[in-house]
């Protein structure tokens, strides 16, 4: 047996007072409590959050920037309320570089279509990685056939890090743009982000960062990142589906032509010539997600109300304690094994197909994500169809990562 990891949670983080904020996380499935570690996927949801949406459609809704009537004005208030939450919480210069999107995937489609697409032109290059979600791979790929640009990729290690002297050679005059995770979803790799941004500044490449599990898990400040565009979604961090944010440089989002047409993105329209609203809304058309909006602000006051440094610190016990506790189940292989790693555990089990692991898993209460993780590449880079991943938040137990264990010596049993 391998030295176990003794958890020491600060004695102020009361595990047991934030679950009693989750509803959801109070039931038993299939007969066994609950151990929701599914939460690269979507995080649950606190009851802040919930009430705040229904607060919201029991007394205030209305379509916003619209009405002189009083609901529209207090929509329209709270809507452009959150928009300042967001800012403050990723340390934005100003609210008009946040943009509400329906999500990471949408907020890194505009900016291949808008920034991207008109700069483009053959010969010229888009840099990736090879630990990337489909969503900052598949615009890139529609980007690069729409102009005659070719999509590049910075090769992992079998750690799953990015190789970063590999990016220093393939960096050069052609690439006009840098694509990264922040943190990569199917490994759990923490990218050193700030060492490529640094790199590709001194050549004058603009950096996004797909930030979806970047931002729930740790505190973002886009300023001291000195990235040009940062994407992320409500639902990785206890928020609304269906809601995201584009942060983007102001002078950036300026130069940017909208990418879809329609009510609110305007000034004014005749058939003749149309002209443009300002940041952000020329990039909002059509009416907004307006309770996602507010859902999203509830979620960073709760988030900051616990403290994202708290949350990373208590988060990292959960992942060392998962990862001294699978070291001892026989036939595991772990994918993924950076020292830098968000509270991800990604792995194999013998023979095992890893959906008659989450299967089995789903018997004794355990929810997992089992499959390619939207991120293909990653699989045939480790040549493996697949993989079981547990990923963490701040509102699971060490106990829970013990029900998985043994639940996954059980499936070992029966099926190993
Ligand atoms: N991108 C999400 C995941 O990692 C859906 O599971």
């Amino acid at each position: 047996m391998s030295a176990q990891f003794t958890p020491s949670p600060a004695a102020d983080f009361d595990v047991h007072a934030i679950r009693r904020d989750f509803p959801i996380l109070h039931q038993q499935v299939n007969g066994k409590p609950l151990v929701y570690l599914d939460n690269a996927a979507s995080s649950q949801r606190p009851s802040a959050v919930i009430e705040a949406i229904s607060s919201y459609y029991e007394r205030d809704h209305a379509n916003v920037h619209r009405g002189v009537h009083t609901l529209s004005q207090r929509a329209t208030d709270a809507y452009e309320g959150a928009r300042e939450v967001v800012r403050n919480f990723i340390n934005a210069a100003d609210t008009k570089e946040i943009v509400f999107v329906r999500g990471t995937t949408e907020a890194i489609n505009l900016v291949a279509q808008s920034y991207a697409r008109p700069k483009l032109r053959p010969g010229d290059e888009i840099l990736i990685s090879g630990l990337e979600h489909h969503a900052n791979i598949v615009p890139w790929q529609l980007v690069c056939e729409q102009t005659g640009a070719t999509l590049k990729v910075i090769p992992i290690d079998l750690n799953g890090e990015i190789d970063f002297a590999a990016f220093e050679r393939m960096i050069g005059p052609r690439t006009k743009l840098l694509a990264l995770a922040h943190v990569s979803n199917a490994l759990g790799t923490i990218v050193p982000v700030e060492k490529f941004i640094a790199r590709a500044k001194q050549q004058g490449v603009p950096v996004l960062l797909d930030g979806a599990q970047g931002v729930p898990h740790s505190s973002v400040d886009v300023r001291a990142l000195d990235c040009d565009f940062y994407c992320f979604s409500a639902h990785k961090m206890c928020g609304p589906t269906g809601i995201g944010i584009l942060y983007g440089r102001q002078q950036l989002l300026e130069a940017m032509p909208p990418w879809q047409g329609g009510g609110d993105m305007i000034l004014t329209v005749s058939f003749e010539k149309t002209t443009y609203n300002q940041l952000p809304w020329k990039f909002e058309a059509g009416t907004p997600n307006i309770s996602g909006a507010i859902g999203l602000a509830a979620a960073i006051r709760y988030l900051q109300s616990i403290g994202m440094d708290r949350i990373a610190r208590y988060e990292h016990q959960l992942l060392e304690y998962a990862q001294s506790r699978l070291r001892d189940i026989p036939g595991i292989r772990m994918v993924g094994t950076a020292p830098r790693k968000a509270a991800v555990v990604s792995f194999t089990l013998d023979r095992i197909h890893p959906h008659d692991i989450g299967t089995i898993l789903d018997t004794e209460g355990v929810a997992i994500r089992t499959g390619h993780h939207c991120a293909m590449p990653v699989m045939e880079f480790f040549k493996i169809p697949a993989t079981a991943r547990a990923s963490m938040s701040f509102y699971n137990t060490f106990d829970e990562i013990d029900a998985l264990v043994k639940a996954l010596h059980r499936t070992h049993t029966l099926l190993g």
